[in-house]
């Protein structure tokens, strides 16, 4: 497994992450579950109607943090629209549950993946480790 597989793994184990923005100088925090790699790079998915979209188009810079078994996650980067329809309909195939809600011809489905990201996998039991992609 490459460092964005590895990323998206836990993600996947994790099975819910928070994912931060900026809105102004206001950080907001949710819950998500996407997670996919595609072409080497992490991809996440939301609704272009959502707050969460509209603070990402004005501020690209996010955050994030998953746990899982006494390890943790978190990730910090920028995130950038991908129109590729080939990549929402992967999204589809992988997480099927989100047809209810999604189509990659809705104009509404937004897969938006990480560039110059930085990842750091803790414990308190071990050093962390800080990988880049
Ligand atoms: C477990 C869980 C996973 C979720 N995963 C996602 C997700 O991957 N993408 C998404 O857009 N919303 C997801 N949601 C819904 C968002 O948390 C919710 O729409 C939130 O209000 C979006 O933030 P906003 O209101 O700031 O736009 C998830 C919710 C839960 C409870």
């Amino acid at each position: 497994m490459n460092n964005v597989e590895k990323v998206c793994q836990f993600l996947d184990d994790a099975g819910v992450y928070f994912l931060a923005t900026a809105d102004g100088d206001q950080p907001r925090v949710r819950a998500f579950g996407t997670s996919l790699v595609s072409g080497g790079k992490l991809y996440i998915q939301t609704g272009k109607v959502k707050p969460v979209s509209r603070q990402i188009a004005a501020n690209p810079k996010v955050e994030l943090c998953a746990y899982k078994d006494g390890r943790w996650l978190r990730v910090t980067g920028e995130l950038v629209n991908d129109e590729d329809r080939a990549v929402k309909v992967a999204m589809l195939e992988k997480m099927p549950s989100l047809k209810a809600m999604y189509d990659p011809d809705d104009g509404n489905m937004q897969m938006l993946y990480f560039k110059n990201a930085t990842a750091t996998f803790s414990s308190f039991t071990e050093a962390p480790e800080t990988v880049s992609f």
